[in-house]
């Protein structure tokens, strides 16, 4: 049994077997629909979510599962007080898999360690977010062809978005990857991603706080929302939300072939009239979500369909 914490829990190839996988999933939709005939996910989010949540429901629905679950803390036994530990190990005799959001760091973790099925962090406090990654992964493959030798700018809030810890920690693996880290002072990427992640592998990057500047050298642009939750006051947040917004203006400053991506919601940080856009990849980012679920649902599941 194995769990996903973070995105190095598997390896480059693993990896390249789980996007071959969700490939196929997208071109044979009909062969995966009773793989999971009779198996139950639980979906426990202590943390809101539209996408994450759902799109691992209709991941396991597609393949013929159910699903049970709450979608907020306070209708979980949480709000009595209620350990993640207990929840987990209780919830291991009603699913057979089960996907987590908790707005602590670790939390997943911790669950893990009391379950005896299979806990995918679906995200962590600002830590991590291991299938956002591998959505983002599946997207930049199948629109670009590969996963190496690019400039890869990630903009916005870099210091609380557990999505772009996630993807720098994943794509550091691949050669000839190089990150633009656009964000305002205050919401730098966390000094142990820069120690322990970029310059431990040796990855060049630079740090700016221009997206003009860094628009023309992107492969892919990578915006985030600036994180309100994990602000610790209200007026540091009103100052950093609008640093940037994504416009034709600025879209006009990119490569032809460059593809916008966005975990999403978006706030503002993406003007509606950039949707349009055929470089704007953040909706098709959305659909890839679900096929790369059900190829992770299947490998931890141990399910193979021939
Ligand atoms: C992200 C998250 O929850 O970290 N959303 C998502 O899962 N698609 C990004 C965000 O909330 O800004």
């Amino acid at each position: 049994m194995r769990h996903v914490i973070s995105p190095l829990d598997f390896t480059v190839e693993e990896l390249d077997q789980l996007l071959d996988l969700a490939n196929d999933i997208e071109h044979h939709r009909e062969k995966y629909a009773h793989a999971c005939d009779g198996k139950i996910l639980a979906t426990l989010f202590y943390e809101p979510s539209t996408r994450t949540r759902l799109s691992f429901e209709s991941a396991m629905l597609r393949m013929g599962g159910k699903v049970l679950g709450f979608s907020s803390a306070s209708s979980s036994s949480a709000a009595k007080g209620e350990s993640v530990s207990d929840t987990l190990r209780m919830i291991s005799c009603y699913a057979d898999i089960c996907a987590m959001r908790h707005p602590k760091e670790g939390a997943a973790l911790v669950g893990s360690m009391a379950a005896s099925i299979p806990v995918i962090n679906a995200g962590d406090g600002g830590h991590q977010h291991p299938t956002q990654t591998l959505t983002d992964m599946l997207t930049i493959r199948s629109l670009k062809g590969r996963l190496d030798n690019m400039t890869i700018g990630l903009c916005g809030d870099l210091k609380f978005g557990r999505t772009v810890h996630s993807l720098i920690n994943a794509m550091v693996r691949y050669p000839g990857i190089r990150f633009v880290l656009i964000s305002p002072k205050e919401l730098r990427i966390p000094d142990y991603t820069r120690e322990n992640v970029l310059e431990a592998n040796g990855i060049p990057y630079e740090e700016v706080t221009s997206l003009d500047e860094a628009m023309p050298k992107l492969d892919i642009l990578y915006m985030t929302r600036v994180q309100r939750e994990r602000f610790f006051n209200e007026e540091e947040y009103i100052r950093m939300k609008d640093c940037y917004i994504l416009d034709k203006a600025k879209m006009a400053l990119g490569k032809e072939d460059m593809l916008v991506l966005h975990p999403l919601p978006r706030v503002n940080e993406i003007s509606v009239e950039v949707d349009s856009d055929p470089r704007a990849a953040y909706f098709r980012q959305v659909q890839f979500g679900v096929y790369v679920r059900m190829a992770l649902i299947l490998t931890l599941l141990g399910i193979q369909v021939q």
